[in-house]
């Protein structure tokens, strides 16, 4: 019998407590620092994700086996260092391994010598050479803060003067502190953005069932960069054959040279894909799972994600095998009023209790007050997952019953998985 802990508090968070759950060999199961939702499924350890410290004494006092880790800050900040050298088992990359999400000139690095198909790119530490740089280059240009930005460090410029103010920002101003020291300057890809995941005990790898995920705020990708808006599982638009190459020339050689750089990456290996008329690029790697992409692949997975922990864990990857649910997913963000700008807390929930049986509602900011009422919390609200027969029926089944969900001022995207509908088959050679 084992004894979890995750760490984190958003959907992602709360579908990995969830799944776990259901396995019979989970006897505690704790969420640090959870949400309004996990206490369901779990018992909530109020001590913030980023307390490295603090969760390694909780995970001591509550005699935890084996952690795993949802959000990046914790990992960039060597918390799957410190659970090891205390022995617990973690599911989640070190510090020196968390580098492939925490540097994006890292990873540009790393991809370039273990020639994964990416967009081109410069690193720079100086102003002057950068802004030199993106004055010469087409239009539109990406400029990327190097470091951790809470999604917000990247800019797709459609000008120069753009281009050369948001790397002021960045270098100068230093909006995002430390993670400006260095910028990729990248050309702008084309196509449409797909997720794919492997988990990895740092030689092997078993990859998930890919998903999309919306990052714009408003329909028809309008409005500011959010974490994501909604998401569904399988994305229309990859091929078998695509999967197969996203494992061969992305995944596994990110792992290989991982590896043989000293720095094995052991836990949730997570490939950003621009996927294009001729083939697709990487746009970056993260050490973790995805959120929303987490909500809608979870309800997917078969088997019990227990024995996938530990086969990373104990590096038993290549003995693991996951099976996968065929039935499409869809899951939808409700959001507070504002998101992803400023927005107020504490607004009460109504209709949580009228969800169908068969849909799954997954809390990111919100929590109880003292009768139990469940009130905003955060930005991202909630998670509202469905599975179907088809794309179109877990669609219809996810929005029929958003609309039982209110709050004063809540949004979400209406054309979650819409595409996926009315997509037709386009020719592509790889
Ligand atoms: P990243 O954190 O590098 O994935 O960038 C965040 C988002 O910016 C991506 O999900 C894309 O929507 C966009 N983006 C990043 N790099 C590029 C690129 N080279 N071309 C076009 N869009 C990009
Ligand atoms: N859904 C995007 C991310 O988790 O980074």
């Amino acid at each position: 019998m084992t004894r979890l802990l995750v760490v984190g508090s958003g959907a992602r968070e709360h579908a990995l407590a969830w799944k776990l759950r259901q396995s019979p060999r989970v006897s505690a199961l704790f969420v640090a620092p959870g949400n309004g939702g996990t206490p369901d499924i779990a018992e909530n350890v109020a001590v913030p994700a980023n307390d490295v410290s603090g969760l390694l004494r909780a995970a001591q006092d509550r005699h935890v086996d084996l952690v795993v880790v949802g959000p990046e800050e914790p990992l960039a900040l060597g918390l799957a260092d410190a659970f090891r050298a205390a022995n617990i088992a973690c599911v989640g990359p070190t510090r020196a391994a968390a580098r492939i999400e925490a540097s994006k000139g890292f990873a540009k690095g790393l991809m370039e010598r273990a020639r994964i198909p990416t967009a081109r790119s410069r690193t720079f530490d100086d102003f002057a050479e950068a802004k030199g740089y993106v004055e010469a280059q087409p239009l539109p240009v990406v400029v990327k803060a190097d470091g951790l930005a809470a999604g917000k460090g990247v800019a797709v410029c459609p000008s120069r003067e753009e281009a050369v103010a948001f790397l002021h920002e960045v270098m100068v101003h230093r909006a995002f502190g430390g993670a400006g020291e260095r910028v990729v300057v990248e050309e702008c890809l084309t196509g449409t953005e797909a997720s794919a995941f492997a988990f990895t005990d740092g030689r092997h790898l078993l990859l998930t069932v890919p998903a999309c995920d919306y990052k714009r705020v408003f329909d028809g990708d309008r409005g500011p960069n959010t974490g994501g808006m909604g998401a569904y599982s399988p994305p229309e638009f990859l091929t078998r054959r695509d999967e197969e190459e996203v494992r061969t020339r992305v995944l596994e050689p990110a792992v290989r040279q991982m590896a043989a750089e000293g720095t094995p990456f052991q836990g949730f290996l997570y490939a950003g894909l621009m996927v294009g008329p001729t083939g697709f690029k990487v746009l970056e790697f993260n050490c973790r799972l995805g959120d929303p992409e987490t909500q809608v692949v979870l309800p997917r997975l078969r088997s019990d994600l227990l024995d996938l922990l530990e086969a990373i864990a104990e590096g038993n990857v290549a003995r693991a095998k996951a099976d996968w649910d065929p039935q499409p997913c869809v899951g939808v963000v409700v959001a507070a009023p504002g998101y992803p700008g400023d927005y107020p807390k504490g607004l009460p929930i109504a209709g949580l209790e009228d969800i169908a049986r068969d849909v799954l509602v997954f809390h990111a900011g919100t929590r109880r007050d003292e009768r139990g009422q469940v009130l905003t919390n955060g930005g991202r609200v909630l998670t509202v997952v469905a599975l179907g027969d088809t794309m179109e029926q877990a669609r219809r089944k996810v929005y029929d019953n958003v609309a039982c969900i209110a709050f004063p001022g809540m949004h979400y995207r209406r054309d979650i998985a819409l595409r996926a509908i009315q997509a037709t088959a386009r020719p592509r050679s790889l």
